[in-house]
């Protein structure tokens, strides 16, 4: 099976190199490829060396609030009166993402390496790899890796022949967005409802079963073996805006671009040559209206701010909306904002696990509001009604859905504020029949 996409010139291709190589999916073929040199190097030296190595790299969470990886490592109690657990979040659930899925499917043997060192950093006896359950062909192709790795020593009592124990399990989730959400995620592993936990305890001190745990992102545990095995120095030097971003970042590029996809860049790369460059711009000659760069949780960005956007932490800040995960959506000049908008907001409301008020009523409500005002029954003061719910819903819960509902729906109204007036005055006619409300 090939891989669709070729690298382009401007991509730094570190953690794609692999995808479309079937061969690197098998143990034999990821050790050709220079794979399990890492651990190698790792198990030889002590856990706290590999922490500082990785603080050192700069390298930051993907999997959206962008916490610096060796920090969290270096929450970990060093004394080993309990178990320490590592879980890798495998559930990349969040609208207009799917690396996490790539990294799974063609270079399985190199997230179980990432995994591998973590866990030794961490002095965690086991990992739990959290797989969103629809990913089934992902799965059978991590199985198959975990497997093979255990079959070949690289696992198990003693892994590599160092007389160190190394344990590592698939956990199948059930398709849940929240149980990305890393105390959900965690209790979903225990056999419980997948309802987020209060902060604090903080997982570093009381995690899965009520033990020490690191929770991180496929792709941010993929790109430490590359700075095991290139130094701190050189991912560092992977940076072309601001020195805080640091390595390469795949972006999942989906919507109303002609060249849709997967592309790793530098941090700091130029959204609108992303878009424009490397994606091909805008199908069918249309102009670009809107963009949302870091997966449906973060604020929407109108054409000009797209167009200025640099893609690092810092620089989606400046633009007032967030790296998240990296699932960039684009809207070209046909798209109906409002409609659009109510689409995600219903996607929130379906996902609420419903234990905060706030979130439980305030995503349903949102989301019944946009399709009043689609049907052509909106009233004048349904906007503002719109904003203050949005406040309402914002930095009061005990896990970030609520405030995801919100950022699309404060910074569409605020930036998109003619299309919802063009409904609520009759100038645009309802959404009629054949669209789905
Ligand atoms: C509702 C919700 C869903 C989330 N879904 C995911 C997810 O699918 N994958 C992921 O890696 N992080 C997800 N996160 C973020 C995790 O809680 C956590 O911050 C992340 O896994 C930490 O890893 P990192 O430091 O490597 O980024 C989600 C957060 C929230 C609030």
């Amino acid at each position: 099976m090939g891989y669709p996409h070729q690298p382009h010139a401007k991509e730094t291709v570190v953690l794609s190199q692999y995808f479309g190589d079937p061969e690197a999916r098998t143990y034999q073929g990821w050790v050709k490829r220079g794979g399990y040199a890492a651990l190698r190097t790792a198990l030889a030296r002590k856990p706290a060396e590999i922490v500082e190595i990785v603080k050192e790299s700069g390298l930051r969470g993907r999997g959206g609030a962008g916490f610096p990886t060796g920090l969290k490592w270096s929450f970990m109690p060093k004394e080993k009166s309990k178990p320490h657990y590592l879980c890798c979040n495998a559930d990349e659930s969040e609208p207009g993402t799917f690396k996490d899925r790539e990294i799974m499917r063609w270079t399985p043997h190199g997230l179980i390496e990432a995994c591998a060192i973590a866990q030794y950093a961490i002095q965690a006896e086991v990992t739990y790899i959290y797989i969103r359950g629809e990913f089934t062909e992902p799965l059978a192709i991590m199985q198959r890796a975990l497997d093979e790795a255990y079959r070949e020593g690289v696992l198990g009592a003693n892994a590599m022949g160092t007389g160190k124990r190394l344990d590592m399990y698939l956990h199948r989730g059930a398709g849940a967005y929240i149980c990305g959400e890393e105390t959900a995620l965690m209790n979903s592993i225990e056999g419980r409802r997948g309802n987020p936990r209060i902060r604090p305890p903080f997982p570093a001190a009381v995690g899965v079963f009520g033990m020490p745990t690191t929770i991180n992102n496929v792709e941010t545990l993929a790109a430490v073996p590359h700075i095991l095995n290139r130094g701190a120095a050189w991912y560092k030097s992977l940076c072309l805006s601001n020195p805080k971003s640091t390595g390469t970042k795949l972006f999942s590029v989906c919507g109303h671009v002609r060249r849709p996809g997967n592309y790793e860049v530098t941090m700091g790369f130029p959204l609108k040559d992303l878009l424009y460059d490397l994606c091909g711009g805008m199908r069918g000659g249309r102009t670009l209206k809107a963009c949302i760069p870091g997966g449906s949780s973060v604020p929407i960005l109108n054409r000009e701010e797209t167009e200025s956007c640099l893609l690092d932490y810092e620089g989606c800040a400046t633009q007032g909306t967030m790296l998240g995960s990296g699932g960039v959506i684009v809207f070209d000049d046909s798209a109906d904002m409002v409609y659009q908008i109510m689409r995600l907001a219903r996607f929130y409301a379906h996902e609420s696990c419903a234990q905060c008020t706030q979130c439980r009523e305030g995503t349903a409500w949102v989301t019944k509001i946009l399709q009043r005002i689609l049907a052509g029954d909106g009233h004048q003061k349904d906007l503002d009604l719109l904003l203050d719910l949005s406040e309402q819903m914002t930095g009061k819960t005990i896990c970030v859905l609520s405030d995801s509902c919100a950022a699309p729906v404060v910074s569409g109204i605020r930036k998109f504020r003619q299309e919802f007036e063009a409904y609520l005055t009759g100038a645009r006619r309802p959404a009629g029949a054949g669209v789905a409300v």
